[in-house]
């Protein structure tokens, strides 16, 4: 092989991983119907034998009402991926119902591994993201009945009904799993807990806060 092609399958090799390692992985068959059951640890899930799969495996009953809003959020968030639907597995794709009482918000969150699109079906909802370092620019909207937003991958975000009544969204990801961190949760619900004399300096806050902040999440 001459030495530049040599170079250029090198750098195409590199593309070509590079492109499926950031995302999940591009199918090579119809389908890879999640066995989950097994105990090979893969990145994603290894597909079970095709001639077991049924219909099921693709399907899922769950968004016909609201889940359980009796929370501090007053909202809630039923997911469909891949741990609930099996034929998920290696599609990069996943949805959820979200469901706001008056008042009922989504604490601010990322997702590690998926990018989102929001759209409302019902009510009002603010809907806002960050940029990261160095800008961390604040972008927001009021979505109405019918419209849609982006959330872009990685990017901490909120949501918060301020309709008067209850407010129906879909979320859209492009993951089989992608994942949830609650910036709260992470910060202040780590276990074992961070430092508090630590957390006391990085959020220039007086300890007793911030251990007041670790007993609530
Ligand atoms: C996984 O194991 C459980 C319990 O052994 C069994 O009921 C279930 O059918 C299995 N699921 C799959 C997809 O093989
Ligand atoms: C909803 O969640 C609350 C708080 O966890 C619980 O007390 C209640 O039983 C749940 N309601 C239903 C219908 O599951």
């Amino acid at each position: 092989m001459a030495q530049s092609s040599f170079f250029f399958c090198i750098l195409a090799l590199g593309f070509f991983f590079g492109a499926s390692y950031a995302f999940d992985p591009r199918p090579l068959q119809d389908f890879c119907v999640a066995d989950l059951n097994s105990t090979v640890r893969v990145n994603g899930l290894p597909c079970k034998d095709p001639a077991t799969v049924t219909a099921d495996d693709f399907f899922f009953r769950g968004f016909k009402s609201a889940g359980n809003t009796s929370n501090q959020y007053s909202s809630s968030v039923i997911p469909m991926n891949v741990a609930r639907v099996p034929g998920l597995n290696t599609l990069g794709l996943g949805v959820a119902r979200l469901d706001f009482l008056p008042g009922g918000y989504l604490p601010p969150h990322l997702h590690p591994r998926g990018t989102e699109i929001l759209i409302v079906l019902e009510g009002r909802l603010e809907a806002g993201f960050v940029t990261s370092y160095p800008n961390y620019k604040h972008y927001s909207k009021i979505l109405e009945k019918g419209d849609a937003f982006v959330i872009p991958v990685g990017l901490v975000h909120y949501f918060r009904n301020i309709a008067d009544r209850d407010t129906v969204a879909f979320g859209v990801v492009n993951s089989q799993n992608a994942g949830i961190s609650v910036v709260s949760n992470a910060i202040f619900g780590a276990k074992p807990a961070i430092s508090s004399d630590y957390l006391s300096k990085a959020f220039q806050l007086d300890k007793k806060i911030v251990e007041e902040l670790q007993s609530k999440f």
